[in-house]
């Protein structure tokens, strides 16, 4: 048997594509993953699984962590029973992604307002933040399917992990990504990574628009999370939540809320662990988003989740700059079968949630901190009560947006003041720093 296919009588079945409109199978889906009838999103679904045995997934997935396969040392393929989507004998495309550790987070715990608190820190993965973990299996259905060309609109983080992950296969990458409204640290990636790298004068939503005409006229496949496969690696995070929580899980987890294809992708795994028997019930997934890129709480807020207005989206978390949200329905299931919340946080709150987590020793880029910052509303508002345990996904590394943080510490509101650590300037002398460490002491 090849040792990297997903052994078959575990495995949750046969995989095909699903609308989520109207409920039909899609063999040709169009060039940006819509249903062909409907126009609505696809996701992948699974027919005639194998019989669900937890207790020897759980230990077939424990006994790939001493293998030496690159399958088996991806954070994502470990899983891969969970999907198997690569057709016999194809390989992926890994960086070793996944794999991400989970911190305890006491300064924020205090903070927040609950006992214990934390974090499971997507931006430990190779390129830095949580897109890794859904590159791998996009990008390998890419060369499955024969394409030379992807491509994404992305803020930053998308476009970062698509270039690797084309460089690494030797594929070619198109990144289309907002001009002026990126971090530097995600630009830079993009460009190291060899990627066609094009800044449109316009929003990400704009890009998306201008994107979605490229493919209709170029043998490009998209990367964006609109493509189904994307969410299936990103559910894996779940997965791998799960076993490092030895399968009991946490009473809440909190996602930042963009494009909204992550908290689709934790909702689906969560959702597919119960049906599996590896996990006895649903935690709570509430999603966060900045005030100026709301979309999703106005809709829950104003039309119970039955439709969405875009908007125009503003805030320095930049990789949650998403006015019109692709996933919105999927993420307004998730919320409504897991009982999860939406919330809206200030430009103010997300600067000091970064902080915090920036002092428990563990930090993240602006986007992740909306967790935080969440919490704490939510504490306040009852929904989450001291003594349960929340677990906050962090999406991105804190090297991806360092200018925000230099801001933060250079010029941050005085309301911060307590938390703001600017350098400071001396003359090079040991009098001078002793002098300066005595009065810290005071
Ligand atoms: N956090 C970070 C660090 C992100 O980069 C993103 C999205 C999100 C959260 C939101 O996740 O879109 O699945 O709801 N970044 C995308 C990008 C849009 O292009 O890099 P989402």
């Amino acid at each position: 048997m090849n040792r990297n296919v997903a052994a078959e009588d575990l495995a949750i079945g046969a995989p095909y594509l699903r609308c989520i409109g109207c409920d039909s199978d899609v063999t040709a889906p169009t060039e940006d993953f819509a249903c062909p009838a409907c126009g609505d999103r696809l996701e992948v679904a699974y027919r005639g699984g194998g019989t669900a045995d937890p207790g020897r997934l759980k230990s077939l997935w424990r006994e790939r962590k001493l293998s030496a396969e690159p399958m088996d040392l991806s954070g994502v393929w470990r899983f891969r029973e969970a999907l198997p989507i690569l057709p016999a004998g194809r390989d992926a495309v890994t960086l070793r992604e996944g794999n991400t550790p989970i911190y305890r987070l006491s300064r924020c715990a205090k903070a927040a307002g609950v006992d214990a608190l934390f974090a499971k820190h997507q931006g430990m993965n190779p390129t830095g933040s949580f897109k890794d973990t859904g590159m791998t299996t996009a990008l390998s259905m890419a060369r499955v399917k024969g394409f030379r060309w992807v491509g994404c609109a992305s803020t930053g983080n998308t476009s970062a992990s698509m270039a690797a992950y084309a460089a690494y296969a030797g594929m070619s990458a198109l990144v289309l990504i907002p001009e002026g409204k990126i971090a530097w640290g995600k630009l830079s990636q993009s460009l190291d990574y060899a990627a066609s790298t094009c800044q449109l004068k316009t929003d990400f939503d704009g890009c998306v628009r201008v994107l979605g005409e490229v493919i209709r006229r170029f043998p490009l496949y998209l990367l964006n999370s609109v493509n189904p496969y994307r969410l299936e690696g990103q559910k894996t995070t779940a997965y791998e939540m799960m076993e490092q929580l030895a399968w009991e899980p946490p009473d809440h987890v909190i996602v930042p809320g963009g494009n909204l294809g992550n908290s689709s992708a934790l909702g689906k795994g969560f959702r597919e662990m119960l049906a599996m028997g590896l996990i006895s019930r649903l935690p709570k997934l509430s999603i966060i988003q900045a005030a100026g890129a709301n979309p999703l709480v106005r809709s829950m807020r104003e039309f119970a989740g039955e439709r969405i207005e875009p908007v125009r989206a503003e805030t320095r978390a930049t990789a949650i700059r998403i006015g019109n949200p692709a996933s919105w329905k999927k993420a307004v299931a998730v919320l409504r079968e897991t009982g999860g919340a939406c919330e809206d946080v200030s430009e103010e709150e997300i600067g000091v949630a970064k902080a915090e987590i920036g002092a428990d020793g563990v930090g993240c880029e602006p986007a992740s901190a909306v967790t935080l910052a969440g919490l704490k509303k939510l504490v306040r508002s009852g929904f989450v009560k001291p003594d349960e345990s929340v677990v906050l996904v962090l999406t991105g590394h804190c090297l991806k947006d360092p200018e925000y943080t230099m801001d933060f510490h250079r010029e941050g509101a005085a309301a911060d003041a307590t938390l703001r650590k600017p350098p400071v300037l001396l003359d090079a002398d040991p009098g001078a720093v002793i002098d300066l460490l005595q009065r810290m002491e005071t």
